[in-house]
């Protein structure tokens, strides 16, 4: 079959248009719709999460708890997403245990913005720094530099994940580098964690499952990415903590 063209423009992306007796060139809506697929495409969001939305964001019917919870989240990701770029905090924090929806969600916010005309990428925190460090180790092409260029200079940068790697100086000091780039220059971070912080509300101590009667400390977000880094985040981010929800895997999986 051919491929259809745009009965507005002939396929050329432009429409002349007659404006007070004068006429003049404005990109096609065809034009405007490729270019949003164009930066989804480049986006580098992960095949599970490409259709992600807030439309496809269930609510738990059977538990008003989670139900309330979610919903409330679902309202400040979604007025996140509409009052993009407002002043003050231009970014985007997710707190909260495994599998409670916090990329899916961070995505959605992220494909909505791309539709609004901005453009955002999507980085696996683990693998960007692995990417980054290997770009330093050895001489492995400029691909890995590129990487690092790319999480600085992003309109928007998705950061998924974000304390997920051992501790180590190096890591601090790139994490740190690159939020604190972003911060001075006024660049949006969307970022997710399951890493407990106490200023987001979070106990950072548990009961021992090993010692009855004792309870454990959990690692912190600062204590993973500096607090160098995690005060910046929290300058520049809505910090949502996610309700204390099932994790929607296994849910799924029963
Ligand atoms: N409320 C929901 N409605 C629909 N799908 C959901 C919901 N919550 C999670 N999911 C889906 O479940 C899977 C796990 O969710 P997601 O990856 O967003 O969790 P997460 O909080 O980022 O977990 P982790 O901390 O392990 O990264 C994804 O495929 C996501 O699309
Ligand atoms: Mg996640
Ligand atoms: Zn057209």
């Amino acid at each position: 079959m051919a491929e259809e063209v745009c009965p507005q423009c002939g396929g050329t992306g432009w429409r002349i248009i007659e404006r007070e007796g004068a006429s003049g060139a404005e990109r096609c809506a065809c034009a405007i719709t490729s270019r949003i697929g164009e930066i989804e495409e480049r986006a580098g969001i992960p095949p599970l999460y490409r259709q992600a939305s807030l439309d496809n964001f269930l609510l738990p019917a059977d538990n008003p708890t989670a139900n309330r919870g979610l919903a409330g989240v679902l309202l400040m990701v979604r007025s996140y997403a509409r009052e993009f770029p407002a002043s003050g905090k231009p970014g985007l924090l997710l707190i909260g245990e495994p599998g409670t929806g916090k990329t899916h969600l961070a995505v959605a916010a992220l494909r909505i913005l791309i539709s609004r005309g901005f453009e955002g990428v999507f980085f696996d925190y683990q693998n960007l720094l692995e990417r980054i460090r290997s770009g330093y180790d050895a001489a492995s092409g400029a691909s890995d530099k590129e990487a690092f260029r790319a999480a600085l200079d992003a309109e928007i940068l998705l950061l998924d994940d974000v304390g997920a790697h051992r501790v180590t100086e190096w890591v601090e000091d790139t994490v740190t580098s690159i939020i604190t780039y972003r911060c001075n220059h006024r660049k949006p971070v969307i970022a997710t964690t399951n890493l407990p912080d106490p200023d987001a509300g979070f106990l950072v101590t548990e009961r021992s499952a090993a010692l009855p009667g004792q309870v454990e400390y959990r690692v912190t977000l600062g204590e993973r990415i500096g607090m160098r880094a995690r005060s910046r985040l929290f300058e520049m981010c809505r910090v949502v903590k996610m309700p204390n929800v099932e994790d929607y895997r296994i849910r799924k999986a029963r």
